[in-house]
């Protein structure tokens, strides 16, 4: 049995939440959106299973893997800042987001992974076939081009999108961890947390207030609002 809080869903509840239904003949997109280490990769993976369990096949299709290459950051001169909303392929994601919401279902779409352990994107690193629910989980789904150039386009793409949202200390705590664990000594990984991601995350915050249903880990499950 889960341990859930009073007030906190199980993902199950969650996973009903999803209209599976509602795009009859084509795939339906859902949005998971939120700043990093908020656990929008862990969320998608506990919705596929209990959409999985409930018979309808979802895929989670990360923004992760539309990072540019690090070849091409390192000629810009931003390698440092990897993980900005410019050291991103937006255009090749709202283009593939655009194949996976027409292409008939059945028909094999190519989506890229992010592969943590070479620091590098893997092309066509997942299959996207049968599934007629996609995850899309991504720190940048809600902006606009006004706050970052070649963004706005995604929210239109997705039928529904969610906000994964985590208390600043939680997610300081989660990011210098996974830094360290990627091979930075502990004063790099706070340095880079301070100066990149948290930055980051104060961009997407001002996205929260456009997301259809906003979320917060608690227990074993998630709180709503
Ligand atoms: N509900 C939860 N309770 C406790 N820990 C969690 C929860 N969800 C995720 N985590 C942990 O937090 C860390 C970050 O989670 P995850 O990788 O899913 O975040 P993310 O939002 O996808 O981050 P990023 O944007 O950097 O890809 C992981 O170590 C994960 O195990
Ligand atoms: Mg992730």
């Amino acid at each position: 049995m889960a341990r859930v809080t009073s007030d906190s869903l199980p993902v199950r509840a969650l996973a009903r939440r999803i209209p599976v239904g509602r795009a009859p003949g084509r795939r339906f997109l859902l949005g998971l959106a939120g700043p990093p280490g908020a656990g929008k990769s862990t969320l998608a993976q506990r919705l596929r299973d209990e959409l999985a369990a409930a018979g309808h096949p979802a895929a989670v299709a990360p923004m992760d893997g539309y990072h540019l290459r690090n070849e091409i950051l390192r000629a810009r001169g931003a390698l440092e800042r990897k993980g900005e909303p410019d050291t991103f392929d937006a255009a090749g994601f709202v283009a593939d987001l655009r194949t996976l919401r027409q292409a008939p279902i059945g028909e094999p779409v190519p989506w890229p992974l992010f592969d943590r352990a070479v620091d590098e994107p893997t092309e066509g690193g997942l299959i996207v076939r049968d599934e007629q629910i996609v995850l899309v989980e991504g720190n940048y789904l809600l902006l606009t081009d006004a706050e970052a150039p070649g963004w706005s386009a995604v929210r239109g793409l997705l039928d529904a999108c969610w906000y994964l949202d985590a208390p600043r200390e939680i997610l300081t705590e989660r990011l210098v961890r996974r830094h360290i664990a990627g091979g930075r000594t502990p004063d790099d990984a706070e340095v880079k947390v301070r100066d990149s991601d948290l930055r980051n995350a104060e961009l997407i915050a001002v996205s929260r207030g456009r997301a259809d249903l906003t979320l917060s880990a608690a227990g074993d499950g998630y709180r709503i609002g």
